[in-house]
């Protein structure tokens, strides 16, 4: 079975993954449709990201809205205006420090944003069953490992920070809302992404901008907790195969198979950084710096995605070697998006172009 899909509401399409997600299905052979991105513009999320889908597609097959997954009346309207038949969930407070400092916002958009969401479809589609709820979620729904075993689709939900808390809530809500009312819908689980746009907060972006600026690298407790990396192209083709050929209720982990504990991860950006722009590696691992550990840190993230490989065909496509240095030529070459990210210039000028929120 593989969907067709003709008009695809994408909520959360200005951040890091959704911005990827949107330019990797525009460019799809395989995809005629037309975009709908629903964005509320948070201080994570920037239309920039996708001028030049904007200039491509602006107006023809690509549509941008900004509004609050929670603003139910604004999203109705976007609804019925497009006439919606498969949704891509993305829009979520992503954070876990944040979620520590400030649990509130994760609840409302996390939680009552997905709900929000799921409740307009579950409305207007009416029991269509030529429409589709993809929802992204995330491997911390799981809680953490210890130095061995992998979290699978079947994996106990035991999710330890607010952040994972809400994301786990959002994928209670979808599978009720599969099973009490027979909404379409698809999950995936991923581990930790990383590559272009990714907001300057996570570990990644944060350790890259630091090494260029020549400011301490904060590594939390020891830098001994492990994530498995997933090159964000490759989380997009995933979501792709689901949406188009996975099966209705069913969830898909989606991992990288590539383990990193988080100081080794952190040396080898140093190398990484220094072969890009002639610095010292010893220079920049001097720049380490251990802090307070996060609370609850949880120690260890690993998936086995047999299932989407062994069902869908699903392979990676981009090796860590090669991401990493894509990833740091990536922001080298758009130190001006850093700066308009970080000094809120997007901001003005999406208030300018778009309306204040
Ligand atoms: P992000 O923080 O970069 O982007 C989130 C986007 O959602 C932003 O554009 C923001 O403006 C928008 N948004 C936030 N609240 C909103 C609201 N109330 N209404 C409308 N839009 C709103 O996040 P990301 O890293 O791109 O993650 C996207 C999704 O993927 C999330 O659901 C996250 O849980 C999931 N996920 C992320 C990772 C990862 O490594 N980053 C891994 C697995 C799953
Ligand atoms: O596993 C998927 C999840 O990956 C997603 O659901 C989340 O949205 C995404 O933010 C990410 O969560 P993490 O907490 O794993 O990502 P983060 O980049 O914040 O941290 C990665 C690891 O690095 C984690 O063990 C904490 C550590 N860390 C992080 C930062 C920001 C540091 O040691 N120092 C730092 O400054």
């Amino acid at each position: 079975m593989t969907r067709s899909l003709a008009n695809v509401l994408i909520t959360g399409g200005c951040g890091f993954i959704g911005s990827n997600f949107i330019r990797y299905i525009l460019k799809n052979d395989g995809f005629r449709g037309r975009v709908i991105n629903l964005d509320a513009l948070t201080y994570a999320g920037n239309a920039g990201n996708l001028m030049d889908m904007e200039s491509e597609h602006g107006g023809k097959r690509y549509f941008f809205e900004k509004a609050d997954i929670c603003d139910r009346p604004a999203v109705e309207s976007i609804f019925s205006r497009y006439d919606i038949d498969t949704i891509v969930h993305f829009a979520a407070e992503s954070h876990v420090d944040r979620s520590v400092q400030d649990p509130e916002a994760f609840v409302k958009t996390n939680v009552l944003g997905t709900y929000t969401m799921l409740d307009i479809a579950r409305k207007a589609w009416n029991n269509r069953k030529d429409t589709l709820f993809h929802h992204v979620s995330t491997d911390e729904v799981f809680g953490s490992l210890g130095k061995t075993g992998y979290f699978t689709e079947s994996t106990p939900y035991d999710p330890r920070s607010p952040y994972s808390a809400t994301k786990a809530g959002s994928d209670h809500l979808v599978n009720a809302y599969r099973h009490t009312y027979g909404l379409q819908t698809t999950v995936t689980n991923c581990s930790n992404n990383y590559g272009p746009f990714q907001f300057p907060e996570k570990l990644v972006p944060l350790m890259i901008l630091n090494m260029l600026e020549g400011r301490p690298l904060p590594v939390y407790g020891e830098g001994k907790n492990v994530r498995d990396w997933l090159y964000v192209e490759d989380h997009a083709s995933a979501i792709w195969l689901v949406m188009r050929r996975g099966e209705t209720g069913e969830s898909y982990a989606v991992g990288g198979g590539n383990e990193w504990e988080n100081l080794t991860l952190v040396n080898t950006l140093c190398e990484k950084v220094a072969a890009a722009t002639g610095k010292e590696p010893t220079t920049l691992r001097k720049l380490i710096t251990f802090v307070k550990d996060r609370p609850g840190h949880d120690l260890r993230y690993a998936i086995d995605c047999l299932r989407i490989k062994n069902d869908l065909g699903w392979r990676q496509s981009v090796d860590f070697d090669t991401g990493l240095k894509m990833t740091v030529r990536w922001y080298i070459d758009n130190m001006r998006w850093v700066a308009n990210v970080r000094s809120g210039a997007y901001r003005e000028w999406i208030d300018l172009n778009y309306g204040k929120r």
